[in-house]
Order: structure tokens, then C-alpha cells, then sequence
């Protein structure tokens, strides 16, 4: 797998997720924020390719972290650190159930959060698992509820809000838990072909406010927003 930015070719496993534009427009967005020299923990870190496009890209010597629920995205990020010579440690785990006692400067995390419904019929998460609830937010919320305990003084969460999911749920926690709230990229996809046979369910988790997707000219669109949040004093 290519990363666009930097032309990292990561590997990627049987039943590790397949990076996204998400991935890219997160990296994009957090090499824009970072500085170089701080810790980072890349939470959901799938095959790695957050984290290590981010210590490459911004040349970070320090031990960058990672996590995920899944072995398999575990042992492909071991083996991707290991072909790019990155300085890590990683620890299997849901949400921040690895980090006890561990402080970071940034976390930047593309923790799976899109409806269940949604990512049933998607192409994204047919070898591995979604499990974020039926309108996408739970692993978010969580993280969102529980991030402040793991980052140091002014330290900066980076995420992204897929509009297949309910948004507005996620933005009134961030709000709540978090200062300097900003929105700092946004990029519209097309919906993969291969979900329009489904558009009866998306019409029906649109119209209950679960989800958003646009239909311009026949073309069905939804969006990913980069958010850049910090800890409270
Ligand atoms: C959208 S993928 C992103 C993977 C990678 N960061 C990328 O951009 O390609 C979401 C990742 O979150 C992981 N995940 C799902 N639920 C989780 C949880 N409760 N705690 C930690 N990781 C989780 C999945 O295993 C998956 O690797």
C-alpha cells in the first residue's frame, strides 16, 4: 500500500485494514501540526501507516506508539516499523486499555467509526472488524471521553469525523471534553459503486439522522473532517 504523500510502500496483511484517503487526508492534516521530537501514539494503528508516515515524514526520532484491537494489525505494524526502522513500541488493546501510566504530546487516532450498518455493505471492512455501533460513534466517544487522561500538558488529539457516522453526537463530546476546537481539512469521496445496491439502507440510516451522504447529479458523495483538539488546563 502507497501512501500518496511521502511514497511509502507499507505492507498490508490478510485482515488488516486497507489505508484509505482517510489515512492520507490524517497524515496530511497531522504533519501540518506536528512537531518533530514530541510523542505520539497512533491509536487504531491498522497496518501502521499513520505513525510511521508521520515519524518519516516529520523525522521524529523518539519511540512513536501504537496500538489496536487486532493482533493482525499488531504484527503488521511490528512488521512495518521493523522495514522502515522506525523506533516503536506497540501493545495490542481497546482504546487506551494498553496505556495505563503513559502520557503522549499528540494522539492522532483513525479508530474504526463508521456505522455498522454502513460498514457491512462497504468494501472497507469485509476482513476485519468495524464494531463502532450503529451510528458509528462509540469507539470515538470513548476515546474522546477517556483521551485527556493520556496526554501531556497542552497536548493535541488529531482525528477524523466520517460522515457516515453521526457526526453531531461526536462534535457536542469534543466540545465538552476538549479547547481549541479546530477543523482543519476536509475531502469529499465518492461512494464506492459497489454500496449503491444498498442505497435503500443508507436512505433509511440518513433519513433517522444516523448518517449524511449527498447525491450530486447520481453520484453519492460523504466526507471526511480532520479535527485538531487540545487538553483542557
Ligand atoms: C479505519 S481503520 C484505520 C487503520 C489505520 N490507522 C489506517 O489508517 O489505515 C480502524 C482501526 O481501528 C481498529 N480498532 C477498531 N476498534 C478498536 C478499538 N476499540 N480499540 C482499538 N482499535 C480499534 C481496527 O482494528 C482498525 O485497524
Amino acid at each position: 500500500m502507497r501512501n500518496k504523500l511521502n511514497n511509502l510502500k507499507t505492507l498490508v496483511n490478510k485482515n488488516v485494514f486497507v489505508p484509505t484517503g482517510t489515512s492520507d487526508l490524517l497524515i496530511d492534516a497531522s504533519t501540518k501540526i506536528i512537531k518533530s521530537n514530541k510523542t505520539i501514539l497512533d491509536l487504531g494503528c491498522g497496518n501502521g501507516i499513520v505513525g510511521i508516515s508521520i515519524s518519516k515524514i516529520k523525522k521524529i526520532k523518539k519511540k512513536v506508539y501504537f496500538s489496536d484491537i487486532s493482533n493482525s494489525a499488531c504484527k503488521n505494524t511490528k512488521q512495518n516499523c521493523e522495514k522502515f526502522k522506525i523506533n516503536y513500541e506497540i501493545k495490542k488493546g481497546k482504546i487506551f486499555n494498553p496505556w495505563k501510566n503513559y502520557k503522549f504530546d499528540y494522539i492522532v487516532s483513525d479508530v474504526a467509526a463508521i456505522a455498522d450498518g454502513v460498514a457491512k455493505v462497504s468494501p472497507w471492512y469485509q476482513n476485519c472488524t468495524n464494531n463502532a455501533g450503529i451510528d458509528g460513534t462509540k469507539n470515538v466517544i470513548k476515546f474522546l471521553n477517556e483521551a485527556r487522561f493520556y496526554l501531556n500538558k497542552k497536548g493535541i488529539i488529531l482525528f477524523p469525523v466520517i460522515s457516515l457516522s453521526n457526526e453531531k453526537k461526536i462534535i457536542s463530546v469534543l466540545k465538552k471534553k476538549f479547547d481549541n476546537i479546530k477543523l482543519i481539512k476536509t475531502k469529499t469521496w465518492p461512494l464506492p459503486k459497489s454500496m449503491y445496491k444498498n442505497i435503500n439502507l443508507l436512505k433509511k440510516l440518513k433519513s433517522k439522522k444516523i448518517i449524511c451522504f449527498e447525491n450530486k447529479y447520481g453520484i453519492l458523495t460523504f466526507k471526511t473532517d480532520i479535527y485538531h483538539a487540545q487538553k483542557k488546563n
